[in-house]
């Protein structure tokens, strides 16, 4: 196998399963860079419907995504001359986002940018197609899952923590829809890359989680 020797780490898994928190703390712990991946298409989404852009129209999607003049500055994210990091939070442009990655040309506009996340001493990101399609040759991935009813359950608290109402049952049938969504469609589906370490955490803390990551990470590096 062919290895980048910048190290990456990839972390895919469906909406909620708390990947972004245990890649985001294994990526400080390693003092490595972080991608949010998701946040891109968060961004795609929230652009299009900030510009009226038609949710049908690709050719427009794609541009918007070309030409995202997205910033990420520590855990901010801007939008042009805009904080953005809790408006793409919502639920309606999580929905979005869901909904225009089906598309094959805003996916493509979006892999220089993410490419470009790699860098040393190295990188761990967090997304759907991370392991499968953006990174295949990583140095440790993992498909970081966890149950809907926990997804949901988590989700519910964040929305809360941010001020956002939130309701159980509606939650639940998103997830599972957005979950039928990421995971039936053509290109990039959610499933784990080969190889991929499967890491179930309905019953983990993510300090646990984090935890199992970096021990997994330990080993690959001693066998290096
Ligand atoms: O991880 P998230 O909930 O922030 O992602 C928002 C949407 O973006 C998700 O429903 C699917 C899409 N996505 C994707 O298709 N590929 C990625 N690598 C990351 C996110």
């Amino acid at each position: 196998m062919q290895t980048h020797p910048i190290p990456v780490i990839t972390i895919d898994g469906p909406t909620a399963s708390g990947k972004g928190t245990v890649a985001h703390r294994a990526a400080q712990q390693l003092g490595f860079h972080y991608l949010d991946s998701g946040a891109l298409y968060r961004l795609t989404a929230l652009s299009a419907l900030r510009h009226n852009v038609a949710l049908n129209d690709e050719h427009a999607l794609a541009k918007t995504a070309e030409k995202l003049p997205c910033k990420f500055i520590g855990d901010q994210v801007w939008l042009a001359n805009e904080n953005v990091t809790s408006a793409i939070r919502a639920e309606e442009v999580g929905n979005t986002a869901s909904k225009i990655a089906v598309l094959p040309t805003v996916r493509h506009a979006l892999v220089g940018l993410q490419l470009g996340f790699r860098a040393p001493p190295g990188l761990v990101a967090d997304g759907r197609d991370m392991g499968t399609v953006i990174f295949p040759h990583a140095t440790l991935k993992i498909f970081l899952t966890a149950s809907v009813e926990a997804r949901a359950y988590r989700r519910y608290k964040q929305l809360i923590d941010k001020g956002f109402p939130a309701n159980m049952e509606d939650l639940l049938k998103d997830l599972r829809e957005r979950d039928t969504r990421d995971s039936s469609r053509a290109i990039a589906p959610l499933k784990p890359a080969e190889g991929a370490h499967i890491l179930d955490t309905s019953d983990m803390t993510a300090d646990q989680a984090v935890d199992q990551v970096l021990q997994w990470y330990a080993a690959v590096k001693k066998h290096a």
